[in-house]
């Protein structure tokens, strides 16, 4: 089924998040700058926490890539934040081997301690919690993946409920 792209504007982008695209382009032949297309939407979402579809028409014309080219990278890899999130994003995997070894628990747990739907964000923007694919660490199953960034593994209640208390903390 085909999507369209809402009319939007493209997000006026610093100087500094330019420069950052720039040394990203920099890393492929002249004519293949679209390349960079994955590198430069983390860099929007590193600094503004999600991309917007005026961001991804600003990557997009920066690159020289139809708009709807960069929307097909943020639908398929769940990484990307399409709505803003919470302070700290909550990724619980229930893939099939975190599925057997808790997932699914997992990720009711963080719910109702967080008093939030799967996909949703707390009330005052501390936390969002979502399930997610396989984080390549089945092994090490149940694991989330705190920010995109911090893996967790064997996520029991008790660690979960831990977590969730360290990072309030930090915030004091
Ligand atoms: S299935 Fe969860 S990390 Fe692979």
């Amino acid at each position: 089924m085909s999507q369209t792209v809402a009319p939007v504007k493209a997000a006026p982008l610093p100087q500094a998040t330019l420069a950052r695209f720039a040394r990203e382009v920099a890393k492929y032949p002249d004519d293949q700058k679209q390349s960079a297309v994955m590198a430069c939407l983390a860099i929007v979402q590193q600094e503004s926490g999600w991309v917007s579809p005026e961001s991804e028409l600003a990557v997009a014309e920066y690159l020289g890539m139809p708009p709807m080219a960069v929307r097909e990278v943020t639908t398929f890899y769940n990484m990307y934040n399409r709505q803003p999130v919470g302070k700290f994003k909550l990724n619980v995997c229930t893939n099939a081997p975190c599925m057997f070894a808790g997932g699914p628990r997992a990720l009711e747990h963080l719910c109702e301690k967080l008093g939030v739907q799967p996909g949703g964000t707390t009330q005052d923007g501390m936390f969002t919690v979502q399930p997610c694919e396989c984080l390549g660490a089945c092994g090490d199953a149940p694991v989330m993946l705190v920010n995109d960034r911090h893996m967790c593994s064997f996520m029991s209640g008790d660690k979960l409920d831990q977590l969730v208390e360290g990072l309030r903390g930090a915030e004091d």
